[in-house]
């Protein structure tokens, strides 16, 4: 365990065209599942179905459409704990059309259980080898979009987070959505809400708006199940302000309600990454993810301490500090930034930024917004202030070994199109469907500070079709083609992998995870380790260098297939639609883990 030397020795495969529903890994590396949507986690009692199952046995097992993905693993390599995210469902391929409104009724609140986050213990023989995962191990665990939670921060108890049903504003109900995540330096995992809108009718205001809440029936319809879903009901009309967060989940504790925290503000949260600053300080990352939002940053007021008997405090840091919102400045003329991606004359996308501030240790700093509302209605104290409209940051996450933080882009094909805002220097392409990452360097490398330096590290494409690549200078030949970068992870190395949502859409190829060196002559070599089934973007990822071990979790195969007309099978590949010995033929999101053969 952990003898091995870092770096993960691969020959890049080649790209895999979208139709293929297959995982593909280098020469040397086999695959395979860890844990699929339906697995149990509780009992081998609970049978998977998807055409029978009820809502009490969805809850006890695995979630669909795993995101964020991370293993903690004890010193002796041999066990672990997994976490999860499921982002959301796809019921148009998990079940059979609904014949009547019971079912439909069931469908919907099987849906709900299949929200969420898990927990599930891992066992095996020896380091660098695939694990197991343990039915029923004490630390088994579901959260879904009913588990009560828990508010803490400046905005918990605020009137804004009340509802008939919590009157207090401190037991939110669920969390939704979760796709990215970070696990923290106290081992706890960090979850981020982010497109929690789709969930909701709504009643219009201005501030739902802004978040993309609407006034009409959902396409899930969970507000004729339960009518905290929508907002036109009295004594609800703050239902939809209790979703949008960052919530901290506590792996080791089955029976800790997660936390919400209101101090990291809320949005369409991709994620939370958090790294300790020399001062102690922790710092976490955060990209809203939408075209033309914001990158932020929370500093804490108190510092983190090292070990175990601090745990508890540790888990209070991200209650309490300040909130800021990130401002980019170009240092090339603004004739430069042409849209098409050719380089300026100085020869960077690059420049200084400043971090506005919205709440210093818990007070507003916007003019016009009271600590609470700024947390609530983030986004709109955030456009207050001139904030730097960026295309779609995903994944905003520092290098444990540098602190220089990426930024996923992941595309924006609005940039530039008629009435919005054209490119700028850090988001130099107009209609930008590659997408591209920025490299951020904080002032004197302190996590507390309010100026920055920054460039573009990629310009995502394929070189060969498209113009306007850049790999931060390696001759775009000799890359693997890249497109919507969307998850990043670093190895034990700092080695940055990226993995991709969006390929099949703009290159051609499936999803894929890709290495990128970040230092010397092979600074910028983007290098494909493997790809996905169709439909899947690939998520996690989880590069475990010093074991051999790489982990993605595989998101939403067959995604545009319907009942009857699959269009993936993975990763299971029995005949279609049967159910053969807890192998089922439709496609089943689920964590991949990858070993050295
Ligand atoms: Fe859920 Fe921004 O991806
Ligand atoms: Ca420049
Ligand atoms: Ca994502
Ligand atoms: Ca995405």
């Amino acid at each position: 365990w952990g003898l091995r030397r870092g770096g993960l020795p691969f020959r890049p495969i080649a790209p895999v065209p979208a139709a293929t529903d297959a995982v593909t890994v280098p020469a040397g590396y086999r695959w395979a599942p860890l844990v699929r949507w339906g697995d149990p986690l509780l009992s081998h009692r609970d049978a998977f179905d998807p055409a029978t199952m009820t809502p009490d046995v969805a809850e006890r097992l695995f979630g669909y459409n795993c995101d964020y993905v991370d293993l903690l693993e004890d010193p002796s390599g041999r066990t672990a704990v997994l976490v999860a995210n499921h982002e959301y469902t796809n019921e148009g391929i998990m079940f059979p059309p609904a014949a009547t409104p019971e079912e439909l009724d069931r469908q919907r609140r099987v849906a709900m259980a299949a929200h969420g986050m898990s927990v599930v213990a891992l066992h095996r023989r020896r380091a660098g080898r695939p694990w197991q995962h343990q039915v029923g191990a004490r630390v088994n665990r579901r959260v879904t979009a009913t588990t009560p939670c828990t508010f803490d921060g400046p905005a918990a108890g605020s009137a804004l987070l009340r509802t008939v049903a919590d009157p207090a504003g401190t037991t939110p109900l669920g969390t939704l959505n979760n796709c990215a995540g970070g696990t923290t330096p106290w081992g706890t995992v960090l979850s981020g809400e982010e497109n929690v809108n789709q969930y909701f009718r709504a009643r219009g205001t201005a501030e739902e708006k802004r978040y993309g809440f609407a006034d009409k029936e959902t396409a899930r319809g969970w507000e004729h199940v339960d009518p905290r879903f929508d907002a036109r009901t009295p004594g609800y009309e703050n239902e939809v302000n209790r979703f949008g967060w960052v919530v901290e989940l506590d792996p080791q504790d089955p029976t800790a309600p997660p936390v919400k925290h209101t101090a990291l503000g809320r949005f369409k949260h991709e994620g939370a990454n958090v790294i300790v600053g020399r001062s102690g300080h922790v710092a976490a990352y955060m990209g809203d993810d939408e075209r033309f939002d914001y990158v932020y940053k929370f500093v804490s007021t108190e510092r983190y301490r090292p070990g175990a008997r601090h745990r508890a405090r540790n888990k209070q840091l991200l209650a309490a500090g300040s909130l800021y919102v990130a401002r980019f400045h170009g240092d090339s003329p603004v004739a430069e930034i042409t849209g098409t991606g050719a380089l300026p004359s100085d020869g960077a996308f690059d420049g200084t930024g400043e971090w506005l501030p919205l709440v210093v240790d818990g007070t507003s700093q916007v003019p016009g917004f009271s600590t609470e509302q700024v947390l609530v209605h983030t986004r709109l104290a955030a456009d207050t202030v001139g904030a730097t409209k960026m295309d779609r940051p995903e994944d905003v996450e520092p290098n444990p070994v540098t602190g220089r933080v990426y930024v996923a882009c992941t595309n924006n094909t609005d940039r530039g199109a008629a009435g919005k805002e054209g490119p700028t220097e850090p988001n130099p392409r107009t209609q930008n469907r590659h997408g591209h990452v920025v490299e951020i360097t904080e002032a004197g490398d302190d996590v507390r500070a309010t100026t920055f330096g920054w460039s573009i590290l990629l310009l995502a494409g394929d070189p060969a079709t498209t113009s306007g690549t850049y790999f931060a200078g390696f001759p775009p030949e000799k890359v693997s083609p890249i497109s919507c970068p969307d998850n990043v992870a670093f190895d034990s190395e700092g080695t940055l992998w990226i993995s991709t949502d969006g390929q099949p859409g703009t290159i051609g190829y499936g999803d894929g995870l890709f290495k990128v060196p970040l230092t010397g002559r092979e600074r910028g070599r983007v290098q494909q380790f493997l790809s996905v089934p169709t439909g899947a973007e690939t998520c996690g990822p989880v590069v475990r260098d010093r074991d051999g071990m790489v982990y993605v979790a595989v998101q939403h195969p067959g995604e545009d297939g319907v009942w009857g007309a699959q269009q993936s099978f993975f990763p299971d590949y029995v005949a279609p639609g049967a159910l053969e010995g807890g192998r089922w033929g439709g496609p089943r999101p689920s964590v991949v883990q990858v070993w050295r053969d």
